[in-house]
């Protein structure tokens, strides 16, 4: 076997230089901070409970080896190739068909979509920090009614929101200071660890079997379509696929990161921390009789339930809370920073009017997420969904999906395989069948998949 030392080949050493993750350890992390957040901990628990448990879980397994997995490759690849943002990547990475930059502009749409609710989440997450650091000190306990009262008000989570949205925008406009990028990276272990006690907690709750079952036996007659399209969607969304900031990311990554391990090990540990939320939340739903699909405040009535059986529980719940906000910040970033960077390399905007404008648009549009669940907006709806439900569906089961499928043609037929192949490692020793299995997956796999989930949700097909 040749050894590492290889000398990395390739066209980016005339290129211009660019920032880049300093070590094949920073870009990992880098990496992860972008893929771990409210999707984990949030996210997957909330689409597990109101899908039928375990078949989901299975669906949304099979969903990240087969279609995210090769898809975060082919990202990667194109974005240190090309070296842009994700407009101009897709723009120019395949000769003469500049078409292929739509896949940067529902990028940018689906940027802002997500963000719509996201930081209504992310507010009721930074809520949560305050209520239940009050709780803590001796104040109100955390109960049910906070979080209806929370999510179902007008002014306090328009307030919680607009002040995340500040937030993001403050740290993207100073550019992605290194303080931020270390505090994250300390704190992603500090959240696995306490996932661990919640886990711990939960899994010696009387009654948490069932819970366990739930995750991890599946019924196989619940697999239908709008399970496996969530499922796909989730696939996408966890991993932040399918929009261009994993391209975008790609630019940054240093030449001897070898990307199919690399994404590899991204998915694997994203998954962990989603496999062990959903262990901290489900036993302990059963266990305190309450339902699965309780919808999106799963989290939010079932943490503080956790750590209330818990000596110094109500500390707990809060250092839960600010690890999640922490998650949180990381994912935030990376979302506005696709808008945030076409503003600036094509717009030619400073840093900070962009940050502003995209935050604007985002509190705009998420302003409506917000108030779709008070007696304003709720009974508002679009193609039979509320906005935030409608804003969530279109851009991770709608725009991601297919945002994912040009991805893969462009990246398993349309550019060059030498150049392809050459990519996923620089010259750095892999084994051949890295490339092999991803160019099967890339080509075949994951498009025909896509393809199926997407025609049979629409109803073009019947699979399931
Ligand atoms: N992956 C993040 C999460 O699970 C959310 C996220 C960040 C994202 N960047 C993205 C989702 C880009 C889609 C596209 O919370």
């Amino acid at each position: 076997m040749p050894s590492l030392a290889a000398p990395p080949p390739g066209p980016t050493l005339a290129a211009p230089r660019r920032d880049a993750f300093a070590s094949t350890l920073g870009a990992f992390a880098a990496t992860v901070g972008s893929a771990v957040g409210l999707g984990n901990i949030w996210k997957f628990p909330y689409l597990t409970g109101s899908n039928g448990g375990a078949a989901f879980v299975l669906a949304y397994l099979l969903a990240v080896a087969l279609v995210a997995l090769p898809v975060m490759v082919v990202e990667h690849a194109i974005g240190r190739r090309m070296r842009l943002d994700a407009v101009q990547a897709y723009g120019r990475v395949v000769p003469r068909q500049p078409a292929w930059a739509a896949i940067g502009w529902a990028g940018l749409l689906s940027a802002v979509l997500i963000m719509a609710f996201y930081t209504d989440v992310a507010g009721w997450v930074f809520a949560y920090v305050w209520k239940s650091g009050v709780a803590a000190a001796g104040g109100a306990p955390l109960t049910p009614e906070t979080f209806g009262r929370l999510a179902g008000g007008t002014w306090e989570p328009l307030a919680w929101q607009a002040g995340v949205l500040a937030l993001t925008a403050g740290i993207i406009a100073g550019g992605v200071s290194a303080g931020i990028e270390r505090v994250t990276k300390a704190l992603m272990p500090a959240l696995f660890v306490l996932l661990l006690v919640c886990d711990l907690r939960a899994l010696t709750l009387p009654g948490a079997g069932a819970g366990v079952a739930y995750l991890f036996t599946p019924d196989l007659a619940k697999l239908t379509g709008p399970v496996l399209l969530s499922a796909l969607g989730l696939a996408f969304f966890k991993l932040s696929l399918g929009m261009g900031t994993m391209t975008t990311y790609g630019s940054y990554l240093p030449a001897e990161v070898r990307l199919v391990p690399n994404a590899a090990r991204v998915a694997l540990a994203d998954t962990a921390v989603s496999l062990l939320a959903g262990l901290a939340i489900f036993p302990a739903v059963f266990a305190f009789g309450g339902t699965p699909a309780g919808g999106p405040g799963l989290l939010f009535n079932t943490i503080p339930l956790v750590f209330a059986q818990m000596p110094g529980g109500a500390i707990f719940t809060t250092v839960f809370f600010v690890l999640a906000a922490i998650a949180t910040i990381g994912a935030m970033v990376s979302l506005i920073e696709v808008p945030v960077a076409w503003l600036v390399e094509r717009g030619g905007l400073r840093r900070p009017v962009a940050a502003s404008v995209t935050a604007a648009a985002m509190f705009a549009l998420g302003a409506l997420a917000t108030l779709s669940q008070s007696p304003l907006l709720s009974g508002v709806t679009v193609f039979g969904k509320g906005f935030f439900d409608l804003f969530d569906f279109v851009s991770s089961n709608v725009l991601l999906p297919v945002g994912g499928l040009a991805i893969a043609v462009v990246g398993g037929w349309l550019v060059s395989r030498a150049d392809f192949a050459a990519e996923l490692d620089r010259g750095y020793a892999t084994p051949a069948w890295h490339g092999r299995a991803v160019m099967l997956l890339v080509r075949f796999v994951a498009p025909v998949l896509i393809l199926l989930i997407l025609l049979n949700s629409l109803g073009v097909i019947r699979v399931a």
